[in-house]
């Protein structure tokens, strides 16, 4: 059987001793083994998101904690400043709007078009402003620095299948003590995302609902992994892994979509060239090469290839897949120098410590 190298943005691959985690036998969720789980995986999902205030699990993807910010902090009638870079931007105005608000806001990482955007600068922009920051880093929370309250967010919404190399399953929203004011006096109804109920249910060792618990096994030991490695060495893989493969479609001649000063540490938004069929290509990569790597969203559909650089892949095979990716491209009769992605990339790999990680005080 071929092997699988999976190269999308999110669910990403799994180290094995996370993916042995959720063979354990499951236990009570309302019982004092999952009291300790539950209470160690938000203390230590603190020190990720950098903040003194409270950090409450899910059982739900991403979504669920878009949803959950949008519900608890805002109600019909309120008014929200819109910044959407892409799809994920317009979804979480679309549940803004949803709920009778005229909102949006901020998208950390944007996963449909591989934008990251400066919180730090857009904190210091927004200085004293007594407006709410909320903040959705699904796919950028732990792959590069990330300061919550410094840059004073009031909500950030995160998951477990992204830079954390978890599966799929957990939600994870971070809310700061303004936050809490604002929504013990938000009246609008809600129910399975209700915030003070998941509060109310975490200071007593318990999720409010039957939780994924074979899920929050596998978080446990990812965060694990994660400390291990240490959040520096964790911000410049990303960084490194992304440099190569900048490096790598620079060498092919293609472009990448987002511009110097916003890249994305974790999805890279490559810009399908004239002349090269963009669904064929992933085709011929997932079956002639076993190699996933994601196509556009939304307007960017068939424009674009989305690689993801999060997860348990190694700097091999990060040059197996662009191995396949030439193979494809040249027998689909694109032209460029034999070799040019791999070389360019593990040239990036082979210099790595020696370059400075910017933009990491
Ligand atoms: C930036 C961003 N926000 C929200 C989501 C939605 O997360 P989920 O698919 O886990 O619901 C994603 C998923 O890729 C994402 O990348």
């Amino acid at each position: 059987m071929q092997k699988s190298l999976l190269f999308i943005p999110g669910p990403v691959a799994v180290p094995e001793p996370v993916l042995d985690a959720m063979a354990k036998p499951l236990i009570n969720h309302r019982g004092p083994e999952y009291a300790r789980l539950l209470h160690s995986i938000a203390d230590r999902m603190r020190s990720i998101f950098a903040t003194k205030g409270d950090v409450l699990l899910m059982g739900s993807s991403g979504t669920g904690s878009l949803e959950a910010a949008v519900t608890n902090m805002f109600g019909p009638g309120d008014t929200v400043l819109a910044c959407p870079t892409g799809v994920f931007g317009e979804r979480i105005a679309a549940i803004a709007k949803m709920w009778g608000c005229t909102v949006e806001m901020l998208t950390h990482n944007e996963t449909s078009t591989g934008v990251q955007i400066d919180l730090r600068a857009m904190s210091r922009a927004i200085g004293d402003h007594p407006a709410y920051v909320v903040v959705d880093s699904v796919s950028g929370l732990g792959a590069s620095e990330f300061k919550m309250d410094e840059w004073k967010l009031d909500v950030v919404c995160a998951a477990s299948q992204k830079a954390l190399a978890c599966p799929p399953g957990l939600a994870m929203i971070a809310v700061s003590s303004r936050a809490w004011d604002k929504i013990k006096a938000n009246k609008a109804p809600r129910f399975y995302f209700d915030l003070q109920k998941h509060k109310e249910f975490f200071d007593k060792g318990e999720p409010p609902w039957t939780p994924p618990v074979s899920v929050a096994f596998a978080l446990d030991v990812a965060i694990d992994l994660y400390e291990r490695e240490g959040p520096r060495n964790v911000w410049a893989r990303h960084a490194r892994y992304t440099d190569a493969l900048h490096a790598a479609v620079k060498a092919l001649g293609m472009e990448i979509f987002s511009r110097d000063g916003v890249h994305s540490v974790t999805v890279t938004g490559i810009l399908t060239p004239q002349g090269l069929d963009n669904k064929t290509v992933l085709t011929k990569l997932l079956h002639e090469h076993g190699v996933v790597i994601s196509g556009g969203q939304g307007k960017m559909t068939g424009k674009m290839w989305r690689w993801g650089t999060m997860g348990a892949i190694s700097e091999t095979d990060m040059a197996d897949a662009l191995g396949a990716f030439e193979i494809v491209i040249r027998q689909m009769g694109y032209r460029f120098a034999d070799g040019a992605a791999v070389n360019a990339a593990l040239d990036v790999f082979a210099r790595a410590g020696e370059k400075k990680l910017v933009g990491v005080s």
